[in-house]
């Protein structure tokens, strides 16, 4: 298939892009940042520069390039550090996830493109009620917390507006990978309290088996939602220690709700005492998608153990 990339400089597009490449897709992808065409370029892909919020530019560059398939990637979500205005930190990857998918539907819509593949969100998501693991059919958090309103809207309006034109809106969890992940800073300083009793569960996904599931919806998914998530959702509680201990910190802080309220907001509050995570059932069976890294466990070491103390890391992670 001839699939048009954008956000091909990321994060996670950088991991797709080989592995399109690997199956046999050529790939156009876009980057943002003057300088990213040579990184597109040598991960074997067309690279072209867009601005997805010039809805002009995303017709054009669709219309010129003529793909069979499109996938959004594209967020801005670098050095994110302030959750205390959520929504604010979040502004123009909200702007990215409706203006951009609108733009790109569009365009898709025009040129007759008829595979689309978005991403979406899976973690802190689903309604705070019941289990600890949502599928997709469960119901997401009808009443979001006032400061994260906004982030929550463009969520569910690109799950929507993606599903209801016949594409696929993949929720992943918490992506990780590389030693520039955005969390990694905080634990090493210790800025990442356990809040409360930690039981707010989180759902994470290694960078490659998030592209690896992403190649499989592209080829075989069928229109709707995919939790892209590994196969262990973890209370933070559970997983922040390990990760500190990977990382070489000192074991994380407790802190009481009010003062992690007072210092980083309601949403840090929630995501770390009653965030649900996700099930990847729906994925592995319709997609057939195996994880190179079903737990965090194996994953975080695989990232980031070789800069730490390795036999320290691999006993707390084995207990
Ligand atoms: N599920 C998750 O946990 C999740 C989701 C998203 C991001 N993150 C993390 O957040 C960190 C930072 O990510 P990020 O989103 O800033 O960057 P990123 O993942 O490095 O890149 C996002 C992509 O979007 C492109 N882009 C940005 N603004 C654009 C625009 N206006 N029009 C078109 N394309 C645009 C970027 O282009 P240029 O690079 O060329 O500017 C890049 O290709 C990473 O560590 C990432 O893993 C996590």
């Amino acid at each position: 298939m001839r699939v048009f990339v954008a956000g091909a400089s990321g994060a996670i597009g950088t991991r797709l892009v080989p592995q399109l490449i690997a199956r046999g897709h050529e790939v156009i992808g876009t980057f943002r940042s003057p300088g990213n065409a040579e990184r597109v370029r040598a991960l074997g892909a067309e690279p072209i520069a867009l601005d997805l919020l010039d809805a002009r530019a995303v017709r054009k560059a669709v219309l010129d390039t003529k793909p069979e398939a499109i996938v959004h990637q594209a967020t801005a979500l670098a050095n994110l550090r302030d959750f205390k205005h959520f929504d604010r930190s979040f502004a123009q990857t909200n702007r990215l996830r409706t203006e951009g998918t609108d733009a790109l539907l569009a365009a898709a819509r025009e040129a007759g493109v008829h595979r689309f593949v978005a991403q979406s969100f899976a973690s802190a998501r689903y309604a705070r009620v019941g289990g600890a693991v949502k599928t997709e059919d469960d119901p997401l958090d009808p009443t979001p917390l006032a400061a994260m309103r906004e982030t929550t809207a463009a969520m569910r309006h690109l799950d929507e507006a993606v599903t209801n034109a016949g594409g696929i809106a993949l929720r992943y969890g918490g992506f990780y990978g590389t030693p520039k992940d955005g969390m990694l800073e905080a634990v090493r300083k210790g800025f990442f309290p356990i809040v409360g009793d930690g039981g707010g569960v989180f759902s994470f996904i290694h960078l490659d088996d998030a592209a690896a599931a992403t190649v499989l919806a592209l080829e075989r998914g069928r229109a709707g939602i995919y939790n892209i998530v590994d196969d262990e959702p973890a209370q933070v509680r559970e997983w922040l220690p390990v990760l500190a201990s990977v990382l070489g910190a000192k074991p994380p802080r407790h802190v009481p709700r009010w003062f992690a309220r007072l210092i980083a907001g309601d949403a840090a509050v929630m995501m770390g005492t009653e965030s649900r995570g996700a099930s990847n059932a729906k994925a592995k069976r319709e997609l057939g998608w195996m994880l190179r890294y079903p737990s965090w466990r194996q994953g975080f070491m695989a990232a980031y153990a070789s800069t730490t103390r390795q036999t320290d890391a691999r006993l707390i992670v084995a207990s």
